[in-house]
């Protein structure tokens, strides 16, 4: 499986950026500023991500997803640590907020708990999100070194 950054047509991953983030405003806000990264077997699409720069030389992993049907075998930890190290050729740290269900997941990876931003997921989105039947209220950030 390779990284891939992907510069024109960013639209075209809509589908699989919305697996991490369920509001395509919302994702519009950082996808063409932001850089697109795909994770691909051939011409096979597995996973997708964007990084935000931000000003103190630090990114914003801004959203990660592997497909559906691919998901907890391994391969988002390979897609994350493969970009973890192009980001660590620009970037000091890098941050990601988070909701409960993938704390686990950036833990794994070494990030570690940075702050909390209370009511993020209220006043962002125009609609409630739930997940595991929790609506999500607070983000919770983790950051790591590059
Ligand atoms: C989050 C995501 C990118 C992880 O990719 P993945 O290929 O499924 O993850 P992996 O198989 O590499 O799992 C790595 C570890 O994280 C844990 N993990 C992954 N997703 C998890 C989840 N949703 N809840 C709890 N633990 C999770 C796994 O249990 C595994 O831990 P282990 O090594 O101790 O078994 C993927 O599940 C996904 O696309 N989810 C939907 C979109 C999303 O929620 N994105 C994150 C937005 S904050």
């Amino acid at each position: 499986m390779e990284l891939h950054k992907i510069e024109n047509n960013k639209n075209a991953y809509m589908d699989i950026l919305l697996l991490a983030d369920p509001d395509v405003e919302a994702i519009e806000r950082y996808l063409y500023d932001g850089d697109l990264y795909i994770y691909n077997d051939g011409a096979d699409t597995v996973g997708a991500a964007v990084l935000y720069p931000l000003e103190d030389g630090s990114c914003e992993l801004k959203n990660i997803a592997v497909l559906e049907t691919l998901q907890g075998k391994g391969i988002g930890s390979k897609f994350l640590k493969k970009l973890m190290g192009e980001a660590s050729k620009s970037y000091i740290h890098m941050l990601v907020g988070t909701t409960a269900p993938t704390e686990g997941f950036y833990k794994s990876l070494g990030f570690e708990y940075s702050h909390t931003i209370a009511n993020f997921f209220i006043d962002n989105y125009p609609e409630p999100i739930f997940e595991d039947g929790v609506q999500c209220m607070d983000m919770r950030c983790f950051k790591v070194k590059l």
